[in-house]
């Protein structure tokens, strides 16, 4: 299936290895949105439906280390689907701007360039889930592995975080994830701008800003 771009509203997503500051730069531009006069849909994968956080359920719980690669490329776009199909489509359709934290991208990576299964197909198959929607924007926080963790360490305060399932996984699968995420940029260049992440908070929020606000002017969405 073919990519596709929604006509309606502007569909953001921002992607990079865990503990890049995903979470918080959205909540942080989600926030000047609002001082625009723009109230943005936020939405977290996998989860974000009824359906999908029982799916996120099974996907980040511990004890299910005999997980295999394929079930969960299956389970994220399983939730991702639905994400789509009740949130982000009809917001989309409907004029809104969308934030998404991690789209198709993180499953292309994660189970893709760093957990060894075909990228290729993992793409396909999210494609198919989400009936070709991407993003028209990807704000990729780039980041070391190690530095992301660490700030992960910090904010739980502990010495030995237990982590969640994905979390756990070695230091050698999180390099692979932050090398696939700039190989991918690299393949879209067009859909992607690529942010240091080691930056300050502020540096990094003022980086999205200048990034994002044209897209928001060319549809008009603010002045
Ligand atoms: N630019 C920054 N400088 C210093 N600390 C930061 C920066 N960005 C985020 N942090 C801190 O790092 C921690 C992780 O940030 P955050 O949860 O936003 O990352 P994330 O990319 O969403 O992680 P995950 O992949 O686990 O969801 C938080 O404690 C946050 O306050
Ligand atoms: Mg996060």
């Amino acid at each position: 299936m073919k990519p596709n771009r929604n006509r309606g509203g502007v569909f953001i997503s921002v992607e990079g290895p865990d503990g890049a500051g995903k979470t918080t730069q959205l909540q942080m531009l989600q926030d000047k949105l609002e001082e625009h006069g723009l109230e943005a849909v936020m939405t977290r994968e996998p989860g974000g439906t009824v359906i999908g956080e029982q799916i996120r359920k099974i996907l980040l719980d511990p004890k299910f280390t005999e997980m295999t690669v394929i079930c969960e490329v299956l389970l994220y776009s399983a939730a991702r689907a639905q994400l789509v199909a009740e949130v982000i489509r009809p917001a989309l359709l409907s004029g809104q701007v969308v934030l998404c934290d991690r789209f198709v991208d993180s499953s292309t990576v994660y189970q893709g360039y760093a957990g060894a299964e075909d990228p290729g197909r993992i793409k396909e198959i999210n494609l198919w889930a989400v009936g070709g929607l991407l993003p028209d924007r990807t704000i990729l926080l780039n980041i070391d592995a190690e530095a992301g963790l660490d700030r992960l360490r910090k904010k739980r305060q502990g010495p030995a975080p237990a982590g969640d399932r994905m979390e756990q996984k070695a230091l050698a699968f999180h390099r692979r994830v932050q090398e696939g995420f700039l190989q991918l940029a690299s393949q879209e260049a067009d859909r992607f701008c690529i942010i240091d992440a080691a930056q300050d908070l502020k540096a990094v929020h003022r980086s999205i800003w200048e990034d994002v606000r044209p897209l928001l002017q060319e549809r008009a969405l603010i002045t």
